[in-house]
């Protein structure tokens, strides 16, 4: 069993290249399926999703060579359409197989997704598009089977905006014969990367970051070797630990613009930020101011991913700072952890109150999610003497060692 355990009193120095989006590369792995010839994805980290996503396209016949950071996949062979619980039920990315795997092979049968614990997720959306396209699904035994022998282009118009949704419907359309256009979609650059993928194989996809996707159906896609865009979560992470600890921080490969809503609430809170081209500096002098408010949103609202990290940053920061979770239901599952450490919080339905004390108290806690994980972590990082986070496989599944990123930067932490 995996545990961090964190020790306070250092500050963060120094600079941090970033990995690739997780939620970048979790959709660009499913969409491989589309490709006959050969895909190169570069600076992928070694997430525990990422290596999920892979076993799901092995075993549906495709050949992936590691090195490195870097994957070659070879899709040429695919022709299995299951996706089974047994591989896809721990991650919700595994969902995004269905539009793909639909337009590959015109047939899917798919068990419900997985992910972390954070509250209701349903697929609606996913299903609506896609039926509103033909394609005919049943649900029986904890499966979906779809047929898409029928499908065809057309107009989809979600209800609410949905980046899983946004992206399967994205894939199922590839090669739909025509124009299909999608309406109300997500905006998060992780939808534009996936379109800007699909459209460096040879895909017609215009509109990404807009809340209108046109996507003009083509015959085949070809080979690419592809960058997927830096991961904004992991570098808000790391912003938030340098505020927590103080320090000078320069966080590279990251597009600035991508954390816009997260850098103004850094300078709100005290920091100097600067940006410049791919590069976030970040220096944090004295103990933060809190925030009146954090109101997470779709984007370019503030992202619900990091307000398990800014809450930590608010349990620490000077004065009182109310949390509106605006996505997800259960995102404050690690305060009763919180409160282990002396925090001060209220938790009402989907609002938190946090009044900032001056110091928390070591303790041993539990991840109860990915991000939460990393908010205990960085709460560690501000806690009178040891703090040990049990769980890390939650951390893991979306930071490629965040011991060994913020011991580089200073911190004392270490892996048990
Ligand atoms: C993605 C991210 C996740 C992030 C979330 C919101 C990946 C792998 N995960 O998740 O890290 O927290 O975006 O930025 O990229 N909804 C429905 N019906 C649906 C689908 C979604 O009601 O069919 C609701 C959800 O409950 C939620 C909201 O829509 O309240 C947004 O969810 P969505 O954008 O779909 O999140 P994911 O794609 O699952």
């Amino acid at each position: 069993m995996n545990k961090i355990r964190v020790k306070s009193g250092h500050k963060l120095y120094g600079s941090i290249d970033i990995c690739s989006s997780k939620n970048a590369i979790l959709p660009i792995l499913a969409a491989c399926t589309l490709c006959d010839g050969e895909v190169t994805l570069f600076n992928v980290p070694n997430f525990s999703d990422i290596k999920k996503m892979c076993a799901i396209l092995r075993s549906m016949g495709a050949g992936i060579i590691e090195f490195d950071n870097t994957l070659s996949i070879n899709c040429k062979n695919i022709d299995k359409c299951l996706i089974s619980n047994e591989l896809g039920g721990d991650i919700r990315a595994s969902i995004i197989f269905l539009g793909a795997t639909l337009a590959r092979l015109k047939k899917c049968i798919i068990g419900q997704p997985g992910g972390c614990l954070i509250g209701n997720r349903p697929i609606d959306l996913h299903l609506f598009g896609l039926r509103q396209l033909g394609v005919k699904i049943v649900e029986e035994h904890g499966y979906l089977y779809c047929d898409g022998s029928d499908m065809h282009n057309g107009v989809v118009e979600f209800e609410k905006q949905s980046v899983g949704a946004t992206e399967n419907l994205m894939l199922a359309c590839v090669f739909l014969k025509g124009k299909t256009t999608l309406k109300n979609c997500a905006k998060e650059p992780e939808v534009v990367d996936l379109a800007n993928f699909l459209n460096s194989m040879g895909a017609k996809v215009f509109g990404a970051g807009t809340s209108s996707i046109t996507i003009f159906g083509v015959d085949k896609l070809h080979s690419t070797e592809y960058l997927p865009i830096g991961d904004r979560i992991v570098a808000g992470t790391y912003l938030a630990a340098t505020a927590i600890c103080g320090g000078d921080v320069e966080i590279c490969n990251i597009n600035p613009l991508h954390l816009k809503s997260v850098l103004k609430k850094l300078a709100y809170c005290g920091c100097n930020v600067s940006t410049k081209n791919d590069k976030i500096k970040i220096s944090a002098n004295k103990r933060c101011n809190a925030l009146k408010s954090i109101t997470t949103g779709v984007y370019p609202k503030f992202p619900t991913d990091l307000q398990s990290v800014f809450l930590s940053l608010m349990t620490v920061s000077k004065g009182n700072c109310v949390i509106h979770e605006n996505l997800f239901d259960g995102r404050f599952k690690q305060v009763p952890e919180l409160l282990k450490m002396g925090a001060k919080i209220d938790v009402v339905c989907n609002m938190a109150k946090v009044t900032g004390v001056k110091k928390l108290s070591g303790a041993d806690v539990c991840a109860t999610d990915l991000r939460a994980g990393a908010g205990l972590v960085l709460a560690g990082l501000n806690a009178d003497g040891y703090t040990t986070i049990d769980n890390v496989h939650f951390i893991d599944r979306g930071y490629d060692h965040i011991e060994r990123d913020l011991s580089l930067l200073g911190a004392e932490i270490e892996r048990l």
